[in-house]
C-alpha cells in the first residue's frame, strides 16, 4: 500500500522576509524630516502637566515614530529602549540629553531646534526640558519600541526601577 503524500504548496517554502532594522542615521533622517513637517503633527499637540505627552503617529514592521511634548522641567528619567535603536529631533524649544555609556561614563548635550541625536543600543539616557519654554520633539525607533526599562538615578543608574510598555495613547 502506498501511503498518502502530504501536498506541500510552494508558498510553504517561502518564509516571511526578515525585518531589516533601520540604522541610526536613517532614523535620524526620519525624525528630522518629521520635525520639520509640522503639518504631520500640529493638530495632535497636547501638553500635559501630569504626564509627559507621548503619541505614536506612525508605525511599520520596521520602525515607529512618536510625537513628544515637554513642559519646562518634564523629563523621561533614565531608561533604555528595550533593544531598539532610536533617534530624535527637536521641532520646537530645546532639550537636554544626559547619556550613560558603560565604560565611558556620562555625557550631556543640549539640543536646540533642528538638532538631532542618534541613540544606539545599548545606551541609557535621560532627556529633559531645562529651558523654561515648551518643547516639541519627534522620536523614531527600529524595531518599533516595545519596552522601556527605567533605572534608578539614586543607585547610579545601575538598578532597574521600572519596566514599561510605551504607547498607551496612539492614533
Ligand atoms: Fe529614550
Amino acid at each position: 500500500m502506498v501511503g498518502r503524500m502530504a501536498r506541500v504548496s510552494p508558498a510553504s517554502f517561502i518564509s516571511p522576509s526578515p525585518i531589516q532594522p533601520w540604522t541610526g542615521r536613517e532614523l535620524a533622517g526620519l525624525a528630522v524630516a518629521a520635525a520639520t513637517d509640522a503639518r504631520r503633527w500640529r493638530h495632535l499637540i497636547e501638553f500635559d502637566e501630569n504626564e509627559r505627552f507621548a503619541l505614536k503617529i506612525d508605525e511599520t514592521d520596521e520602525h515607529d515614530l512618536w510625537l513628544l511634548t515637554w513642559l519646562p522641567e518634564q523629563e523621561t528619567g533614565w531608561h533604555d529602549h528595550g533593544g531598539s535603536i532610536g533617534a530624535f529631533a527637536i521641532a520646537r524649544g530645546a532639550l537636554c540629553e544626559r547619556r550613560f555609556v558603560r565604560g565611558r561614563g556620562r555625557q550631556e548635550l543640549r539640543l536646540g531646534p533642528g538638532g538631532s541625536r542618534i541613540v544606539p543600543d545599548p545606551v541609557l539616557h535621560n532627556v529633559a526640558n531645562r529651558d523654561g519654554a515648551r518643547a516639541i520633539s519627534l522620536h523614531a525607533y527600529s524595531p518599533p519600541l516595545r519596552t522601556m526599562t527605567y533605572f534608578d538615578e539614586k543607585q547610579n543608574v545601575q538598578q532597574v526601577a521600572d519596566v514599561r510598555v510605551p504607547g498607551a495613547r496612539t492614533c
